[in-house]
């Protein structure tokens, strides 16, 4: 790309470099929530009695933290980049790119402050109040502005298919989040669902699966599609398959959401329907990690010195893990073992930390160089060993989950020969306190691994400079 003849017009990078920096910024806030949490659970008097401290007001603001600030502002600063490179034009509206990052910067920003003092309307991963709603909306409908209008704009024939992830995302997460915070206001940060019973948890849950299967998953693909054949440097492996991959996915996702109301006062039928999605989905999913894992077809020696590409495929292999997982726990019989356990955590966090995590830590890496003129990062010894913390820090964490799961699941439903119950609750609480510690563990080594990326792309940014990329005139089919 750099050795073709080139125009004066330049890529938009200034809101990519601002989104990567924020998401290494709020990532380490966001575990560390994470963390204090986790300790929190171990050792309950961690909140010292005050009650913004407290685990309840903590936890969501983690969750938002994590997946909204961290994966969030990693999502738009990737498919900023990709959309740019890959139509081979300027980013559309620039003025508006800009407000999606300052946007996005005070909708985290009245998180931080409005959850822990409690503001909350009582969805899951829906907390934030009304107002600030109205703020991630301006936000979304200006990224898809941005962002279809790059593709619209582009000199490329072609639409490269991580911008249809990318694209896909962006579109399922407004219509997701319009229909799912439909609310009545009833002060300035209090309003109640426009939904009431079972129907409000069907819509709920609707929206919690497609959240999972269009923010931590659709976007997270379209950085596979991208960044591991350019890390690779080899094609992605199945470009047919891709496709396949891309409309079986989009289509099966938005069936399985009943699969978190097993067993609830939801229609038995609609339960099935949840379930027997959730099954087929295994098919799209694994198709697709097959895709990225392949395309290192012939160059797979390069995992032995590159971490970058060790931090993509092994998300993959995670992503594989944690999308098997999933159907076999939507299969009513095990839900009624799994559901309301540790296990169920054990689930989210081999996906989050091990698919979402890793994919756009290995995509940071890649990223952040090349926003700073350098030709690598400041420590490559640095991204190893972040490498090995993240990975046996979220083995520790999800190993010890799925045994306390199990085993609560086992407590809750064993029963003496009288019928009676063989285990008090507290009994199954005392019994979790040690994989409770070693998910402690686990935490610090994933927090302490992104502490150390936190300072590498400090020591990368302030040892370079913020570069003009200029846009090639000859078109390729992606640069
Ligand atoms: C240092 C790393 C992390 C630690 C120690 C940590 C710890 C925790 C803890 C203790 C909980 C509460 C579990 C419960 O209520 O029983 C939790 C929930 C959650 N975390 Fe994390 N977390 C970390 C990173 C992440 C990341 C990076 C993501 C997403 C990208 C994430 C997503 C979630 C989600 C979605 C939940 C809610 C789970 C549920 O409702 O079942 N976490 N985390
Ligand atoms: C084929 C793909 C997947 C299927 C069928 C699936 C299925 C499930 C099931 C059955 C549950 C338990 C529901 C319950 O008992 O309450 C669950 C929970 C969850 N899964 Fe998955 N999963 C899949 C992939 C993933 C991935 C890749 C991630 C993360 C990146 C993820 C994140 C979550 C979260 C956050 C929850 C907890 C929701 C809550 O209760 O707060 N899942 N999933």
């Amino acid at each position: 790309m750099d050795s073709q003849k080139t125009m004066t017009a330049h890529y938009n990078d200034t809101v990519v470099r601002q989104f990567s920096i924020l998401a290494v910024v709020v990532g380490v806030v966001g575990m560390l929530v994470g963390v204090v949490i986790a300790a929190q659970l171990a050792w309950p008097e961690l909140n010292f009695g005050i009650p913004w401290l407290s685990y309840g007001r903590l936890r969501p603001l983690h969750t938002n933290a994590v997946i909204f600030g961290f994966g969030g502002s990693a999502l738009f600063a990737t498919s900023y980049y990709v959309v740019q490179r890959t139509c081979q034009v300027r980013l559309f509206a620039g003025p508006l790119a800009a407000f999606t990052f300052w946007g996005w910067v005070l909708v985290i920003a009245a998180a931080v402050v409005s959850l822990p003092m409690g503001y909350t309307s009582g969805k899951e991963y829906a907390e934030l109040e009304w107002p600030i709603d109205i703020l991630i909306t301006l936000v979304w409908v200006s990224y898809a502005i941005v962002f279809f209008g790059t593709v619209g704009t582009r000199k490329v024939k072609h639409i490269y298919v991580a911008n249809w992830f990318f694209g896909a995302f962006i579109l399922a997460v407004a219509l997701l989040h319009l229909v799912n915070s439909a609310a009545i206001p009833a002060g300035l940060m209090k309003s109640y669902s426009a939904y009431a019973g079972v129907q409000d948890a069907m819509v709920q849950w609707w929206y919690g699966h497609n959240a999972v299967g269009f923010f931590l998953t659709a976007g997270f693909l379209g950085m596979m599609y991208y960044f591991i054949p350019k890390q690779a440097g080899r094609p992605v492996y199945s470009y047919r398959l891709s496709i396949v991959h891309f409309w079986a996915l989009i289509f099966t996702y938005m069936w399985a959401g009943p699969h978190h109301l097993h067993y609830t006062a939801l229609p038995d039928w609609t339960q099935s329907v949840g379930m027997v999605f959730s099954l087929i989905l295994l098919a799209p999913s694994w198709g697709g990690m097959i895709n990225g894992i392949m395309t290192l077809s012939g160059a797979w020696h390069k995992l032995r010195d590159d971490p970058i590409l060790r931090f993509l495929i092994v998300s993959l292999s995670f992503y594989g893990m944690s999308t098997f997982e999933g159907p076999m726990m939507s299969i009513k019989t095990v839900n009624a073992l799994s559901h309301y356990t540790d296990w169920t955590v054990g689930h989210v966090h081999s996906g989050a930390l091990g698919w979402v995590g890793l994919i756009s830590m290995g995509s940071l890496y890649y990223l952040v160089p090349r926003l700073f003129g350098r030709d690598k990062m400041h420590s490559i010894k640095a991204i190893e060993l972040h490498f090995w913390m993240a990975t046996i820090g979220i083995v520790l964490y999800i190993a010890a989950m799925w045994i306390a799961g199990v085993m609560q699941g086992l407590m809750w439903r064993a029963i003496n020969p009288d019928g009676t119950l063989t285990y008090t609750f507290v009994e199954s609480v005392k019994a979790t306190y040690p994989f409770y510690v070693i998910r402690v563990a686990g935490g610090l080594l994933y927090l302490g691994g992104m502490l150390i990326m936190a300072w590498n792309v400090w020591m990368t940014a302030i040892s370079g400079r913020s570069v003009k990329v200029a846009i090639p005139a000859v078109n390729a089919a992606h640069a």
